[in-house]
């Protein structure tokens, strides 16, 4: 991560211009900031909300807190009601909808807005479908509106719905241009005069187009032109004239909007079928990628892979919504039935997680010379959002791992492969691992001057768990055999260099760098470890035995320099007794199965964190008070009791729910009052962490590798080397052959 360069953002969220008292009814929760159609670094629109702000008491905003316009009315016999955002049309009165309930779950967030008599339904749908990488990289969100009376009479109803051209620049005063398509679907598109590939202004792309779809009904009309005018016109009269405005102009000048209304005709009790709307941003090449010779690769979204046309992907993703929001209903209720075995909070953390995770990724595809796509070159992108632009930021897609791992492998894989591809082409000059792919996200154009962000054991440690892990999961050895070589020089960087790490950075920087960090050496211990299961795996028996028993003997020297002198806890650095902090890379030790440390060290600082709780959680470490709510998760993870496990969620649960900010869940944040730690992360990737827990649970996840513990306990002599036991353990276990004692 990068927090030491963060830049202030213009947009101070922390401090709420409509504070109220929430008066809806909330399911698990009220968040900070509700997700309403995150899918992308791009496309990422959010309810920001502190204390209680109603679907139409303020604008939707970008995940930087810039207002993205997106306004909704509906008329019911002839009286108007606004639902969404918070638009002003002069000499015309309107009343507020009144919220009546929020509920979030895995991929949705559902909001209930009582128009007089009438209640309207608005779901949010935002796909989460790993399993399907078309559906995946489709930067596409679902709403849909259903209505139903109240009062036991019938009404007649008609809704309304616009975006402004906000979704398309960081820049409001850059002329934008746009077209509507007619049909059984109907398409606002709308994008910048001036495009300029790669580019971002205040976090927003400046390239590609939005999108405002709708599938027609009967009554479905539509209209673009000035906000004011177009949405006086549904107020007074419930339809749209079908017209469009072609005096392309700036962004903010008389604000062009791009609406439809649909006629709901005459609703009675019965909930009507929904109308049924996309919101999407799309721009192609997505991301340019350094490769060998540093050449430079222009890469697709993989949908196109599927679909001719973005028309084409638009009408498919629409007409698909009944059964996608049935894909999500069985996807939400499986994270849930899984988070739930180990709390309400648990489940309710997750919940709010999961499109952010997904939200910073974008999975790529290349093309042959012939212009066809090479569907065996498929790379997964992550924006490190809001902490810096960095692309593929090993220690943040490492926290994040816990959400591929739980849902798809292959993504975290996908994500691995650039880092391992760009550092085999020999452009990086470091014997250890890159920080990143990039210093701005979609340049992942490397770091040939060897000058990217240093965290050498954090990084080099990472790759090799991952690379571990991703194969323990899949059974699919082809990541640790084609980049065995990378890897092995990574693990020897850590044998000479993580026992006792120098003066240097760990993924948490924002913190400053210290000397000899026991938390950092784990990590270290653990990589070397995982590489010797790598080795056992592809038959190098003698490398395996030989940073096996390093390993282990690092491990043991760790132990008389790692414990303080009281022997009561695991210092934050050697020899500092009165220091701790949460040892969360044990987590990878448990993840992997490697045992690598001995079971006492678990219970050892489970007992050091239960007398150490603050009202918020567990300080990262003695230098500050606050904490992070990713790293607490997987510290949540090693416990050995459950109420020190449950302690753990439920101060981050505490935290999710307080409403002291209004930002997409912000990972970073003070353990005493459980504020957000302002002008830190918001909207990062690492909130997948939050998943650590569904991820160790081999209940929900296919039969792993399992390592015998010989570390520990096989290391006397026996009839066969305790390595060569552990290979036929290890590859009788990849077969599914039981296990012989
Ligand atoms: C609103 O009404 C006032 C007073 O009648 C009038 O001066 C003004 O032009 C109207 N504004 C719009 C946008 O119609
Ligand atoms: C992906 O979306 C298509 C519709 O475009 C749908 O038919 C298909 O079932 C989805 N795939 C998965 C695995 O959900
Ligand atoms: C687009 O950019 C060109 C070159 O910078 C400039 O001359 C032109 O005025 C711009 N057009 C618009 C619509 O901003
Ligand atoms: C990406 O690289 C291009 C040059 O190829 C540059 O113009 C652009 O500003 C870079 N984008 C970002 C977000 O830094
Ligand atoms: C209102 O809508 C009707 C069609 O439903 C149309 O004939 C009429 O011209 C519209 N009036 C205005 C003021 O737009
Ligand atoms: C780090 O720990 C080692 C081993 O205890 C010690 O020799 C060294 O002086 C320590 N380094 C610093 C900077 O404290
Ligand atoms: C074990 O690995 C270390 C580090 O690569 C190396 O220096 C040593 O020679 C190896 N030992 C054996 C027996 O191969
Ligand atoms: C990996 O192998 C184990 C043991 O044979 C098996 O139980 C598991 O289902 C396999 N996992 C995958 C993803 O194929």
């Amino acid at each position: 991560m990068h927090f030491s360069t963060f830049l202030t953002l213009l947009f101070s969220l922390f401090v709420s211009p409509i504070l109220g008292a929430v008066t809806w009814s909330a399911t698990p929760f009220n968040p900070a900031s509700v997700p309403l159609a995150v899918r992308s670094p791009y496309l990422s629109a959010w309810l920001a909300q502190g204390a209680g702000t109603a679907l139409n008491a303020d604008w939707p905003t970008f995940w930087t807190g810039s207002i993205v316009g997106w306004a909704g009315y509906a008329k019911v016999d002839g009286v108007a009601y606004n639902w969404m955002g918070n638009p002003a049309v002069p000499n015309v009165t309107v009343t507020k909808a009144t919220q009546k309930s929020l509920q979030f779950t895995s991929t949705q967030s559902v909001f209930v807005m009582t128009a007089g008599p009438v209640d309207l339904t608005i779901t949010f749908l935002s796909p989460v479908e790993p399993t399907d990488l078309v559906n995946q990289s489709l930067p596409l969100s679902y709403y849909a509106i259903s209505a139903a009376s109240t009062d036991g009479k019938s009404h007649s109803v008609q809704v309304y719905a616009d975006i402004s051209a906000e979704w398309v620049s960081g820049d409001n005063n850059l002329v934008v241009n746009w077209a509507t398509t007619t049909g059984d679907v109907l398409t606002h598109e709308v994008k910048l005069a001036n495009q300029t590939a790669f580019t971002e202004i205040n976090d927003r792309i400046q390239q590609g187009a939005a999108y405002h779809s709708t599938l027609g009904t009967t009554g479905t009309t539509y209209q673009t032109g000035q906000d004011i005018l177009v949405r006086a016109q549904f107020i007074a009269n419930g339809t749209l004239p079908n017209t469009q405005d072609t005096a392309f102009r700036a962004v903010s000048n008389n604000w062009p909007v791009f609406a439809f209304a649909h006629d709901l005709g005459t609703v009675s009790a019965a909930a009507t079928d929904p109308v049924v709307y996309a919101v999407g941003h799309i721009r192609d090449p997505v991301v340019q990628y350094v490769i060998v010779n540093n050449a430079i690769q222009n890469r697709n979204s993989y949908f196109w892979t599927r679909f001719a046309s973005i028309g084409d992907a638009i009408s498919t993703f629409l007409k698909d919504y009944p059964n996608a929001l049935a894909r999500a209903k069985a996807f939400d209720a499986q994270v849930e039935a899984d988070a739930k075995k180990i709390s309400d909070d648990y489940a309710a953390v997750v919940a709010l997680s999961i499109r952010q995770g997904f939200g910073a990724t974008e999975i790529t595809v290349s093309k042959n010379g012939d212009g066809s796509f090479d569907t065996s070159n498929v790379l997964a992108f992550m924006k490190e959002i809001s902490s810096s632009g960095d692309v593929n930021t090993v220690d943040v897609i490492f926290p994040a791992w816990p959400l591929f791992l739980y849902t798809n492998p292959e993504i975290g894989k996908q994500l691995l492969l650039p880092l391992l591809e760009y550092q085999t082409s020999g452009q990086y000059p470091n014997k250890y691992s890159v920080h990143d792919m990039g210093v701005h996200y979609p340049n992942a154009t490397g770091h040939n001057d060897g000058k990217d962000e240093a965290m050498p054991v954090e990084e080099s440690g990472n790759m090799v768990i991952m690379a571990l892990s991703y194969t323990q999961r899949t059974n699919d050895t082809s990541l640790i055999k084609t980049y065995f070589e990378l890897l092995d020089q990574w693990t020897q960087f850590l044998i000479s260099d993580s026992l006792v790490p120098a003066n240097q950075l760990s993924t948490d920087d924002f913190a400053g760098s210290l000397a000899n960090q026991t938390n950092l050496a784990i990590k270290g211990i653990v990589g070397i470890k995982a590489m010797s299961q790598i080795a056992l795996l592809l038959g190098d028996d003698a490398r395996a035995s030989n940073y096996s028993s390093i390993a282990d003997s690092y491990a043991k020297q760790w132990q008389s320099l790692a414990v303080s002198q009281d022997g009561s806890h695991l210092t934050l650095a050697y020899g500092d007794s009165g220091s701790w902090g949460l040892a969360y890379n044990l987590y990878a030790d448990k993840l992997l199965g490697l045992n690598v440390f001995p079971s006492s060290i678990y219970a050892l600082q489970t007992s050091w964190y239960s007398s150490k709780n603050n009202p918020f959680g567990v300080p990262l470490d003695t230098r500050h008070t606050y904490t992070k709510s990713d790293w607490q998760i997987w510290t949540a993870g090693i416990a050995t009791s459950n109420s020190v496990r449950d302690q753990f969620v439920g101060a981050v649960k505490s935290y999710a729910a307080d409403n002291k900010n209004r930002v997409p869940f912000g990972d970073l944040y003070e353990t005493k009052d459980g504020t957000w730690v302002a002008n830190t992360g918001r909207a990062r990737p690492v909130v997948g962490g939050h998943l650590a827990l569904v991820s160790l649970d081999r209940a929900n996840v296919p039969k792993r590798l399992t390592v015998a513990s010989y570390s520990w306990h096989c290391r006397a002599h026996r009839p066969v080397s305790p390595a060569l036991l552990v290979r036929r353990r290890a590859r009788a276990d990849l077969r599914g052959a039981p296990r012989r004692r």
